[in-house]
């Protein structure tokens, strides 16, 4: 039986970076949940049409899963296809609308956000694409949202998603699959197997932190199992409603057990991590991280080592606050390059068109083509490709690296939990200094540019501004921007870098000091947020 259930708006159902990521308290609230979804249901209109859904297994994944299914059949879409037991991570899960050619998809996430009663819950939209849908179309959603009166779900008992098989709710075909076997197959294809595969029996050695979140399983099954990595290389690998208690980011602050495996004197050859939904990575060697900002560098100035690129790659893209070093790689190999707003959504029509093949963010996400998402186990096994090719470890892949194109020394300070009209605030009181502040000097940096970065998408023609920068002469740069995936007040995310061409072995910390020393001045942000330093610090 179809219920039709009244209900009332909530007004704060507005997508941000990467889709709707509240407090798990939030969604809690009654139709909550299925406001926000039938909202989504509103404007696609899915009558007829087929969706993939899943989960990155965080608390009340189980629950709202459930809740989505009903609603669904309810709605009068044609087929789900569901991850066993409801688990997907956002890769996969885009591999899974591109391969099946579905109308798109739900990934019930809050990414590398904390999980539990007290963490965060999320969903991500995509399209058929493969990737999360336009800022357009979050718009028009969230005008749904203000206006909901009510919603319509299937009055029946919960379906059993333990196991594989197709089973109908209503009209609604829904196929449970496995999680991981499309997305094995699909790595198998662009990766040189056999040349990881021989690294491993030589005995290489890595350590994966899967952080109890979504990717443990299929890091085992890749690279424990396919390619002979030793058992136990895969840490923390059961996927958890509460991550056990971890923050799922993979940086230097929160994959510290890994962080800790990688700096003792008996490290392994290679470290990497996975976010909560398995799109972001980390990448270490012994005694040595790599920034993703380089990552992204690195892999695309050894396209020719993997199978599938060895061809050529159509160019590259960066989110701007990303630094600059992959820039100087796409000039060199005389390919595209393009930077946008920060959000995976922008590469999309980049890659559809042809444009780009690889794309990274400053923030541990880096990915291609092959799918519509970025996606850490991807990263890794193109690491591992290029180590097992060139027989190099991942510092002299590196140094290597920047004693041929210099090295922009990056960070990224945040001041969290900032009120959210002094974050304004200090934004606006930032712009309205700008064109006041070209020209300038600032002790050894000469201020060339200082704007508003907006993005003109050379495929949509539509136009997005995002954050700011100053740019110095010696091609040092200055970012500023609001964080948009907090879930609750205001993050000021400032992101600097600084170019070297010979010092290439210093404290990163010590090189950006003058830089930082200028941002908190111009950005005035002791005076406006209380603040003396940032709180984290990645
Ligand atoms: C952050 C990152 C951004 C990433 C997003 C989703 O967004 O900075 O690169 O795409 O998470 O993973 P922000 O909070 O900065 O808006
Ligand atoms: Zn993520």
């Amino acid at each position: 039986m179809i219920d039709t259930i009244k209900t009332t708006p909530y007004m704060d159902q507005k997508m941000g970076t990467a889709g709707l990521r509240k407090k798990s308290k939030v969604v809690l609230q009654p139709n909550y949940f299925e406001n926000f979804i039938q909202s989504i249901f509103n404007v696609i209109s899915p009558q007829g049409k087929t969706y993939v859904i899943g989960g990155d297994g965080r608390f009340y994944n189980d629950i709202a899963i459930q809740k989505l299914i009903k609603m669904a059949a309810a709605n009068g879409v044609k087929k789900l296809i569901v991850g066993q037991n409801g688990y997907l991570s956002t890769p996969a899960s885009s591999n899974m609308i591109l391969k099946n050619h579905t109308d798109g998809g739900f990934v019930l996430t809050a990414s590398h956000n904390p999980g539990g009663e007290n963490g965060d819950f999320g969903i991500k939209f995509a399209t058929s694409t493969g990737g999360q849908c336009s800022a357009q179309v979050s718009e028009r959603i969230f005008n749904e949202t203000q206006n909901i009166s009510e919603y319509k779900i299937m009055n029946s008992a919960d379906v059993d998603l333990s196991q594989i098989g197709s089973q109908k709710l209503l009209d609604m075909e829904i196929e449970v699959v496995d999680p991981i076997k499309d997305y094995v197959k699909l790595m198998e294809g662009i990766f040189d197997f056999p040349a990881i595969r021989k690294l491993f029996a030589e005995g290489f050695t890595m350590r994966f932190d899967a952080m109890n979140a979504v990717t443990g399983p299929y890091a085992i099954e890749i690279f424990e199992n396919v390619l002979g990595a030793a058992k136990g290389s895969v840490l923390n690998s059961t996927p958890k409603p509460d991550f056990g208690g971890l923050h799922p980011d993979p940086n230097l602050v929160y994959a510290k057990e890994l962080v800790d495996i990688m700096y003792s004197d008996d490290a392994p050859d290679f470290g990497a991590a996975n976010d909560g939904d398995g799109d972001r990575n980390m990448i270490l060697g012994k005694k040595f991280f790599v920034t993703p900002s380089d990552s992204l560098a690195i892999l695309t100035d050894n396209y020719a080592y993997i199978p599938a690129y060895k061809n050529g790659i159509f160019g590259v893209a960066k989110s701007m606050a990303t630094s600059t070093a992959v820039a100087r790689v796409a000039a060199r190999h005389n390919i595209g390059y393009y930077e946008v707003p920060t959000g995976w959504k922008y590469f999309v029509n980049l890659m559809d068109s042809r444009r780009i093949t690889f794309c990274g963010e400053e923030s541990f996400g880096t990915g291609s083509s092959h799918i519509r998402e970025k996606d850490g186990i991807w990263a890794i096994l193109f690491w591992l490709n290029i180590i097992a090719s060139s027989k190099k470890s991942v510092e002299e892949i590196t140094m290597e690296h920047w004693k041929k194109y210099g090295r922009s020394y990056y960070l990224r300070f945040d001041f969290d939990g900032i009120k959210t009209d002094v974050a304004n605030d200090l934004m606006k009181n930032l712009e309205n200094k700008l064109p006041s502040l070209t020209g300038k000097t600032y002790g050894e940096f000469k201020i060339k540019l200082a704007e508003v970065f907006t993005y003109h998408d050379p495929v949509d023609n539509s136009s997005t501004s995002n954050g700011m920068r100053i740019l110095t002469e010696d091609g040092s740069r200055i970012v500023f921007r609001l964080s948009g995936t907090s879930s609750s007040g205001a993050t000021l995310r400032v992101y600097l870098e600084k170019l070297e061409h010979e010092k290439l072995r210093e404290d990163p910390v010590a090189m950006v000091e003058g830089l930082l020393k200028i941002a908190f001045e111009v950005a005035e942000i002791r005076e406006r947020t209380g603040k003396q330093k940032a709180d984290i610090i990645t």
